[in-house]
């Protein structure tokens, strides 16, 4: 998988990608991910990326030029599954999205700042918007570093154990059962024995029924 992130701010993004299971998923060229800093994009010597909102207002608007101009060299390149803008007013992202991102080959992540970008971007070149809550962060750097996180550990061979990207929360449309490790008790605190007890049928019963009732419990919502 290709990932293009097209951003204001390279430095805001890059480090998640430089440690951890992301790094060891670029270096093993499972995912290769480029950034372009918008800025060289930009028409004039200023660098200059955002300008008023026509109408009045506060708040800049970043212009559509040095968006097409970086978005109309990658699209020369390659084909592209999706051009993905990541914005508070986007659809809610989930693992169902994340899991559907994941089966593609190249996309494009468009970061907004400021107002966000001129809507004439968004008609011509973004086939998916991304929200990843209700709540508003100051670019749609961090938005997508969460979004490669979620997605780069579901392409296979990203983890070590596949099955451990199979078995998360929301995986199943359910949260995950409660694990445990060694010791077996620790201050009289005692492990279930069932997971002691080697009976694979009888502990797959109990992590189903335990991810049912602290679903139950916590997000009554997955269930309905
Ligand atoms: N940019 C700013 N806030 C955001 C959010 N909640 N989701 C995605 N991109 C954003």
């Amino acid at each position: 998988m290709r990932i293009d992130i097209i951003t204001a701010v390279p430095e805001l993004l890059k480090s998640p990608f430089e440690a951890s299971i992301l790094k060891r998923a670029i270096e093993k060229k499972i995912v290769a991910v480029h950034f372009h800093n918008i800025r060289d994009y930009s028409t004039n010597s200023y660098r200059q990326i955002d300008d008023y909102q026509f109408g009045g207002g506060a708040g800049m608007v970043m212009m559509i030029e040095p968006i097409d101009k970086c978005i109309s060299k990658l699209k020369s390149q390659r084909n592209y599954d999706e051009i993905i803008y990541v914005t508070p007013d986007g659809n809610n992202f989930n693992q169902r999205i994340a899991n559907k991102i994941s089966l593609m080959k190249n996309i494009i992540i468009l970061c907004g700042h400021y107002k966000g970008v001129d809507q004439r971007v968004r008609d011509q070149f973004i086939t998916m918007e991304i929200s990843i809550g209700d709540y508003v962060l100051s670019g749609g750097e961090l938005a997508s570093a969460i979004i490669c996180d979620s997605v780069i550990r579901l392409i296979p061979g990203v983890l070590g154990n596949e099955t451990s990207a199979l078995t998360d929360s929301h995986q199943d449309g359910l949260l995950a059962p409660s694990v445990y490790t060694r010791p077996a008790e620790y201050k009289g605190w005692k492990v279930p024995e069932i997971l002691l007890s080697g009976h694979l049928k009888k502990i797959e019963e109990w992590r189903e029924n335990d991810a049912l009732k602290r679903t139950a419990s916590r997000r009554p919502d997955l269930l309905e």
